[in-house]
Formats: structure tokens, C-alpha cells, sequence
């Protein structure tokens, strides 16, 4: 069933166009056109709408094609109504719309936005606890910091560090939340008990189930230390929700909530983001003080390294790969390209190949390159870096990381190909 999020905006905005979505590629783009221009948007599908038209939106946006049931209801509503056929509208149309719909009460920005959160969740917790898992990744990241603004103290922090981050990857976790923010952090050292929990499985899809299963018990175990926490705080965004009301599509890899946690862990959940989109939740990072190098980070999987060193996962096998994948994104800011690409991923595939060094036979692991642009992960175009900066990437790995012996560039798009190799 489709959940309105219009409940959570009601009460601290006033202003809402609600675009429903009748099929089109476009109605994302719509949305956050509209909230651009300081005025919040939310999207239904068109199957759902009838229901959402009756919350009184300040305007309605018809993107694609819908049913002539909603035409019918809409064209009986008090407020101004626009039909986007292609599912795009120029700025200055949308102008003139909103100032209809909205008149001069244009003020959804992320400054009012961080207004409202606070009080949100002031109202949610009260005086109770809540507890936060940080994976590394920007919307933890910037829930934590969000929920903390609110909250204080009342939050903890919990890091599993489950041995599969990339170089230097824990110590910020570390530094920046509990050095910069001051926020209470446990930081749980458990490389070791997923290292054992890993040795000897091969198939891909039986170490993504470990790596899920272990995360999760271990969250739970130090959760139970902390005893009287009662929220739990995610990072979902609204993209995680717009996906989740829809039909369910066929699994092609045990996926997103593999590193992450169910929602049935007996808490009541905190979701401060869930009504944001991605670039939203950077903005919001920034606004809060994260570091640069946390609000821009490229996606990283859940389970880590764990699906990017292919086959069995060992410590051997790991520290090839983190050292390579320091590399390779130290290249990539240096050459100024970090930027312009969505995910770079480097892969440790199990197969070696022969090679000469120094007049002596090699036979060294082949190293994968994956760089790609995506909106969304869902559909993904490899990278057309230059020629000089592959030469500067595979230069450095063939000299610097010992059991490297030779480096292959992706040029797959997704589909018929995933991100990720495993
Ligand atoms: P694929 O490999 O399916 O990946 O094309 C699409 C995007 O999802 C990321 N990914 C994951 N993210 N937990 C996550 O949080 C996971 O288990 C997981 N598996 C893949 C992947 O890095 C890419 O951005």
C-alpha cells in the first residue's frame, strides 16, 4: 500500500504540490524542479492518487499519462492542476504555476527544512534514546548528525566495523563523529569474527547473506548493551521510499539491506531524510558541517570490499585490494575525475595471469576497474575517462601493490551487466 509522507509534512508547511506520477521517467525530476524553486513536492503514483488528492495539496502536477478516474477528480479540485504529457515543464512555466498555486509563500528550503526536522524528531524521542548505525555513507551520516542537532546525547552512535571498509575509511567515522561532533560512538571491532565467518565461501550470493546476517546480530548485540535505547535512527531517503510502495521487481542480487538493518529490530524508527532526494541530504550535510569527503563519497556497498574481492574472502586477498582502491582514488581526486563519476569500483578477481618482472615469472592477481555514471544505480554507463589517466592508475598499481600483475578496464553498461561484480 502506497504510504503518503503529507502526515509529516503537515503542520510545519504549508505549501505542497503533489505530482502524480503516471508512468513517467520524469516525475523525480518534476519534484525536485518544484523544490528548487522553495516549494515542497511529493510524489504518488498515479495508481494511489485519489486518496493523496484529498489531502488538500496546494496544486497538482499530472506527469505522464493517468487514468480519466483521476482526470475526473481533478478537474473537480479547487486548485490549480497542470498536465505535463512528456513529463517535463519549463522553468518558467512552473513560475507561473507555483505563484498560482502558492502565491508568495515559496520558503521550503533546507534551511526551513533543518527548522522542521529538529522539532520533528524533538517531538518523536522526547527525553527517550536513540541509537544510530553508521556505515560510512552519507545518509547515516547526515541522519546522525541531524538526529544529534536535536537530540544531543541522547543519541549513541554505533559503528560496525566489519573489516570490508576501504583505507582509512573507519578512522574518519571515528574522527568525525565523535572527534568534530562529540556524538557518543561505540565502535565495534569485529573484522575478525566476519574474517571467520567468511573463510572458504565462494558464492557471491551466500557471502552477501553472511555478511547481512552477521551485521545484523552484532548491531543487535550492542545494541543490547546499551539497554534502553527505544528509537533507532535510518537514513532512508525518498527515493528508498518511492521504491518501496512500488511493485517489487525481480531479485537479481540479495541487495540494499544487505549492511543495513531490517526494520523489525522491536524500535520505533527515526527517518529525518525519508522525505528527501539525494542531492537534498548532500546540501543538508553541508549545512550541518560534514566533511567533504563523507557528503560526496561515492555509493559503497553494504557488505564492502566483501563483494569486491571475488571468491573466498581473506585477509591477504583484502589488504591487496583496500591498497589498490586507495590508489586508484587517490588518482582519481588527483586528476580532478572523483567528481565526475558516480561509483569507481575496484575489484580483486580471483583469477591471476602470468607476467614478467625484473626477468622473473609472475603469477599475480588480475585487477578490475569499474567506473561508472548512474542517477540511481539502476541502469549505469562505464566511464569514458582518458587514455593518460588509465595509464596513470595501472602504472601505479602494477608498481606499487605487490600481488597486482595485471589491470583490466569494464566497459559493460548495466544492464546486461550490475555495478558490482559479485
Ligand atoms: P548493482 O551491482 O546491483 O548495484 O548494479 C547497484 C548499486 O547498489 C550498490 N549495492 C549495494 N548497496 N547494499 C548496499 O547498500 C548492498 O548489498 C549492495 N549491493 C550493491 C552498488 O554499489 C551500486 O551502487
Amino acid at each position: 500500500m502506497w504510504v503518503s509522507l503529507s502526515i509529516e509534512a503537515e503542520g510545519c508547511l504549508l505549501k505542497r504540490i503533489l505530482v502524480v506520477d503516471g508512468g513517467s521517467l520524469h516525475a523525480q525530476e518534476v519534484a525536485r524542479q518544484v523544490r528548487k524553486m522553495g516549494v515542497y513536492s511529493e510524489i504518488v503514483p498515479a495508481a494511489a492518487a485519489e486518496q493523496a488528492l484529498h489531502n488538500q495539496p496546494s496544486g497538482v502536477l499530472l506527469v505522464g499519462m493517468v487514468s480519466p478516474r483521476i482526470e475526473q477528480v481533478v478537474a473537480h479540485m479547487s486548485v490549480p492542476v497542470m498536465s505535463l504529457d512528456d513529463g517535463s515543464v519549463s522553468d518558467s512555466v512552473l513560475e507561473s504555476f507555483l505563484s498560482q498555486a502558492c502565491g508568495s509563500e515559496r520558503d521550503w528550503n533546507m534551511d526551513s527544512f533543518l527548522a522542521a526536522a529538529v522539532e520533528r524528531i524533538k517531538a518523536q524521542v522526547g527525553s527517550g534514546r536513540a541509537i544510530c548505525g553508521l556505515s560510512g555513507g552519507v545518509d547515516s551520516a547526515v541522519a546522525a548528525v541531524l538526529v544529534h542537532r536535536a537530540i544531543g546525547d541522547q543519541l549513541t552512535c554505533i559503528y560496525v566495523d566489519h573489516g570490508l571498509m576501504r583505507a582509512g575509511e573507519s578512522e574518519q567515522v571515528v574522527a568525525t563523529f565523535q572527534g568534530r561532533f562529540g556524538i557518543p560512538l561505540v565502535h565495534v571491532q569485529a573484522q575478525e569474527r566476519f574474517l571467520q565467518k567468511l573463510a572458504g565461501v565462494e558464492d557471491p550470493e551466500q557471502k552477501r547473506k553472511i555478511i547481512g546476517i552477521e551485521f545484523i546480530r552484532v548491531f543487535e548485540e550492542e545494541a543490547a548493551k546499551l539497554g534502553d535505547a527505544a528509537y533507532l535512527v535510518q537514513g532512508t531517503v525518498y527515493p528508498d521510499v518511492l521504491e518501496s510502495g512500488m511493485a517489487p521487481g525481480t531479485l537479481v542480487k540479495s541487495h540494499h539491506n544487505v549492511g543495513g538493518l531490517p526494520e523489525d529490530l522491536g524500535f520505533e524508527l527515526v527517518e529525518p531524510l525519508a522525505t528527501l532526494f539525494k542531492d537534498e541530504v548532500r546540501e543538508l550535510g553541508e549545512k550541518l558541517g560534514l566533511p567533504r569527503e563523507i557528503v560526496w563519497r561515492h555509493p559503497f556497498p553494504g557488505p564492502g570490499l566483501g563483494v569486491r574481492c571475488l571468491g573466498e574472502v581473506t585477509k591477504e586477498k583484502l589488504e591487496i585490494l583496500r591498497k589498490a582502491d586507495a590508489i586508484v582514488r587517490e588518482e582519481l581526486h588527483r586528476s580532478g575525475w572523483y567528481d565526475k563519476i558516480w561509483q569507481a569500483a575496484v575489484i580483486l578477481t580471483n583469477m591471476r595471469a602470468v607476467g614478467v618482472q625484473r626477468g622473473a615469472r609472475t603469477y599475480d592477481y588480475v585487477l578490475g576497474l569499474r567506473f561508472v555514471s548512474s542517477t540511481d544505480g539502476m541502469t549505469a554507463e562505464w566511464v569514458r575517462v582518458p587514455y593518460e589517466l588509465l595509464e596513470s592508475i595501472s602504472g601505479r598499481l602494477l608498481e606499487e601493490v605487490d600481488g597486482v600483475g595485471r589491470v583490466v578496464y569494464d566497459i559493460s553498461p548495466k544492464p546486461p551487466a550490475t555495478i558490482e561484480w559479485e
